[in-house]
C-alpha cells in the first residue's frame, strides 16, 4: 500500500499484513494486522515515526524512495514489529539519529545491534522542534514494554500512541470511523497485549486525558478519528468494574466434565448470570481473554488425566494467570477416573489472580445427584456474590 496523508506534513506509512495469523506464535490473528509508521515534516526537520515489521521492509522501503534526508526516527517501542527495519532506516539515511527512552535505547543496542551513537535519549516531556512542528514525548512505561512512549503533535491535535488503542486489524480503511468492528478488534488487543499491565495504563490513562487531540494514531489498526470511544472504552476496561458474566474454560475427554459445565450453565442462567464457557480444545484463546477482560468469576473445568490437569487446561489456566484479569472469584470442577491433583495443581498455577475461591465440585465417573446439587450450591454461591457487585 501507498503512504497516505493525515494532514499537511503528516502522513501515515507502514504496512498491513493481510496474511499473518499469529503474533509471538501465540496470538491468534484472525483479521491480520497492520504495522504503522507516520512520517512528519516540518519546515525544518523530518522525523519517520516507528518502522514495520522487517518481513515487510520492502514497503517501508518504496514509501520512503521519495524521501531524501531524514533527520530522526523516533522509536516508541523496541518490539521488533515496530523497530525490526530501524537498522535498513539508518543504512538508508546516514544522517538519521534514533530517539527513543533511556530504557528503550538499551534495548534497540541489544535486540538491534543498533549503534549508541545514533541514538538520543529524551525524558518525559521533552519536546523536538521539526520547525513549525513540534514532538512532545510521552514516557509510558508498561504499555507494554517497559520502555515505551508515545508522542503528541499538538499543531496537529494527533497522538500517536503506538501499541497503545491499537487493533490487530487489517484493513484498507485509514480512520476507524463508526465501525464497530474496530472496537471489537481493538478489546480483543487489549486483551491479549494490554490487560496484564492493567494497573499502569490505568495511571496512563489520565495522562491522556491531559493532552488535545482529535486523532489517534496507533501503531496497529486504523487511526481514530473520533478517539473519544476507544479512549472511554480502555478507562472501562482498566477500571475495577467488573461484570454479571462467568467465564467457564473447560476441557471433556469422555463428557462428565462438559455434563457439569451445561448443568452449571443452566443453573447460572437460572438465576440471572450471564455465561460464557469456552472447550478449550477448540476455542480461540482471542476470544476467551475478551471475555476475561470484565469478568466477574472464573470456573475452571478440568478432566484429569494420568493424576493431574488436562494439558490443555494447564496451558490455558497458566495463560489466565499472565493475563491476570480482574475478576473476583473463582472455582473448579471437573470428573477423575480413580484419584485427582487437578484442584491442587490449579492453586499453584494461579497466584496473580485475586480471587476469593467459591469452591471445587469435583466427582469420580459420571457426575450423579449428589454432584448436580454441589453445582446448584456453586450457582447460588456466584449468584450471590454477583447480585453484591
Ligand atoms: Fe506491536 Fe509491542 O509491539
Amino acid at each position: 500500500m501507498k503512504s497516505r496523508q493525515l494532514c499537511a506534513g503528516v502522513q501515515w506509512m507502514g504496512a498491513v499484513d493481510w496474511n499473518r495469523r499469529l503474533f509471538d506464535s501465540l496470538i491468534p490473528l484472525p483479521d491480520g494486522t497492520s504495522y504503522n509508521a507516520y512520517l512528519v515534516q516540518g519546515e525544518e526537520k523530518t522525523a519517520l515515526l516507528d518502522t514495520v515489521d522487517p518481513a515487510m521492509e520492502n514497503v517501508l522501503s518504496s514509501q520512503l524512495a521519495q524521501v531524501d534526508h531524514l533527520d530522526y526516527v523516533i522509536s516508541h517501542h523496541a518490539e521488533q514489529d515496530h523497530s525490526g527495519s530501524i537498522p535498513f532506516v539508518l543504512r538508508k539515511y546516514s544522517e538519521a539519529t534514533v530517539v527513543c527512552t533511556p530504557k528503550a535505547k538499551a534495548m534497540l543496542m541489544e535486540h538491534l545491534d543498533v549503534a549508541a551513537e545514533r541514538i538520543k535519549t529524551v525524558a518525559d516531556g521533552e519536546t523536538l522542534d521539526l520547525g513549525g512542528k513540534t514532538l512532545c514525548f510521552v514516557h509510558v512505561p508498561w504499555v507494554h514494554w517497559p520502555e515505551t512512549m508515545m508522542t503528541h503533535l499538538p499543531q496537529d491535535h494527533i497522538l500517536f500512541s503506538c501499541d497503545l488503542f491499537g487493533s490487530h486489524l487489517a484493513t484498507s480503511e485509514l480512520c476507524a470511523g463508526a465501525d464497530p468492528y474496530v472496537m471489537e478488534a481493538a478489546k480483543r488487543y487489549y486483551a491479549e497485549i494490554m490487560m496484564p499491565f492493567r494497573g499502569a495504563i490505568k495511571n496512563h490513562m489520565r495522562k491522556v486525558r491531559e493532552l488535545s487531540f482529535d486523532m489517534i494514531a496507533p501503531s496497529h489498526g486504523p487511526i481514530y478519528d473520533d478517539p473519544e470511544g476507544i479512549v472511554s472504552a480502555y478507562e472501562d476496561w482498566t477500571s475495577d468494574r467488573v461484570s454479571n458474566l462467568v467465564v467457564i474454560p473447560y476441557i471433556s475427554m469422555h463428557g462428565s466434565t462438559e455434563t457439569m459445565v451445561n448443568y452449571l450453565v443452566d443453573a447460572l442462567v437460572e438465576r440471572g448470570v450471564k455465561v460464557q464457557p469456552f472447550e478449550l480444545s477448540t476455542t480461540d484463546i482471542g476470544k476467551l481473554a475478551m471475555a476475561l477482560v470484565d469478568a466477574a468469576t472464573i470456573v475452571i473445568g478440568a478432566p484429569t488425566v494420568l493424576g493431574g490437569l488436562h494439558p490443555g487446561v494447564f496451558s490455558a489456566t497458566y495463560l489466565a494467570n499472565a493475563l491476570r484479569p480482574k475478576a473476583r472469584y473463582a472455582a473448579v470442577l471437573g470428573s477423575y477416573g480413580w484419584h485427582t491433583k487437578a484442584v491442587e495443581q490449579i492453586s499453584g498455577l494461579i497466584p496473580n489472580l485475586k480471587v476469593e475461591v467459591l469452591g471445587a465440585v469435583m466427582c469420580k465417573g459420571l457426575p450423579r445427584a449428589d454432584t448436580f446439587s454441589a453445582l446448584d450450591d456453586l450457582a447460588a454461591a456466584i449468584s450471590e456474590k454477583h447480585a453484591a457487585l
